[in-house]
């Protein structure tokens, strides 16, 4: 009995002495473990005479509730403890700013054509990708300028090492795949991309850019289509008022050609810097599809006409945003890149 009151004392002190969870749970395990103090004297029961045994029996489970709540309590103040301290020493400010969380985002170029496929998909047409690297015959001749023509001189031209195959200079060339893939069912396509001209960098030209190229073909594909396409565009793209212009203009690949204007989004039509005095900006080339071409696409011509347009994405956004430098677009700069 003795034995037990000392066991008693002796854990108690050592509890007492334990300042930490770790050192209390070593302490439980010393004392509760298979091979405990405790868990040896509960055990020893039976070997008490006779005589002693119940009041034994009664004092080791007593001395075993006493040190395990005196455990349990030490424990749970252990940890209260930790925590107490590691608010004070880790101490959350909630009034500091948040951390900032990079997030990509779409390059604006991607951003405007997305619009734009988006206004042309409402309008029925579907997205057509091409090459970029191009041989000479579809870039030019299949679109009507033999070799030596003096319209391949509107086309600064990247070449590589290989005679023939260059970097496209439009997204014309496109009009060529798309035809003979379909013909001879009706198209209704646009046909985005990169295209590439060896010209001097400037703040309104640039050696690669975005094409938006437009092909519509069919049986009575005419003009008019042409008109309502544009200025349904224009009024998606830049607002209901905005009012187009068609000037006639020339290129090999359609007859008649035109060029789009649409009235200044700045000044509305008054002249402006933006607009150079005019009131007008250019947002396109066009026309209708020549014979020759619609023959090279595998279309009858007798049969079969059709109408093709040319925007430029970032000359797009240009207007849209008041961006007056095309360089920013590949200069990488996220303080540009940021603001869209
Ligand atoms: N390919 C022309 C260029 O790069 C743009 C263009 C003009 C495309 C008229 C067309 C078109 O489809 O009909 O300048």
């Amino acid at each position: 009995m003795s034995d037990l009151s000392s066991l008693e004392e002796r854990g108690l002190a050592e509890l007492k002495a334990c300042s930490t969870e770790t050192e209390l749970r070593a302490w439980k395990t010393r004392y509760f473990g298979d091979r405990g103090d405790i868990t040896l004297a509960l055990k020893q029961v039976g070997t008490v005479p006779q005589a002693e045994r119940r009041a034994y029996g009664q004092k080791a489970n007593q001395v075993k509730e006493f040190l395990n709540s005196a455990f349990e309590d030490a424990l749970a103040s252990a940890k209260r403890q930790d925590l107490e301290r590691s608010l004070v020493s880790e101490r959350l400010d909630v009034t500091l700013p948040g951390r900032w969380v990079p997030t990509g985002r779409l390059h604006v170029a991607t951003q405007v054509l997305r619009q734009i496929y988006a206004i042309f998909a409402d309008l029925g047409f579907q997205v057509y990708r091409s090459r970029e690297v191009e041989d000479d015959l579809t870039n030019f001749e299949l679109l009507n300028m033999p070799p030596h023509h003096p319209a391949r001189d509107m086309w600064d031209t990247f070449h590589t090492t290989k005679p023939g195959v260059l970097l496209r200079t439009h997204t014309s060339p496109g009009q060529i795949h798309v035809m003979r893939e379909c013909c001879p069912r009706p198209i209704r396509v646009i046909l985005p991309g990169m295209c590439y001209r060896y010209e001097a960098i400037t703040t309104r030209s640039e050696i690669m850019f975005h094409q938006v190229e437009g092909l519509a073909v069919g049986t009575r594909v005419s003009m008019a289509d042409l008109k309502g396409t544009i200025i349904a565009f224009a009024h998606r793209m830049f607002g209901e008022d905005r009012q187009v212009r068609i000037r006639s203009s020339y290129f090999p690949f359609t007859e008649p050609s035109i060029e789009v204007d649409m009235d200044c989004i700045v000044c509305g039509g008054k002249g402006c810097t933006l607009c150079k005095r005019t009131g007008w900006l250019e947002i396109m080339g066009a026309g209708m599809v020549h014979p020759t071409v619609l023959q090279n696409g595998g279309y009858d011509p007798e049969q079969f006409s059709g109408f093709a347009f040319g925007m430029g994405p970032e000359r797009i956004a240009m207007l849209k945003y008041a961006i007056d430098d095309i360089r920013l677009f590949w200069g990488n700069d996220l303080r540009f890149l940021r603001q869209f």
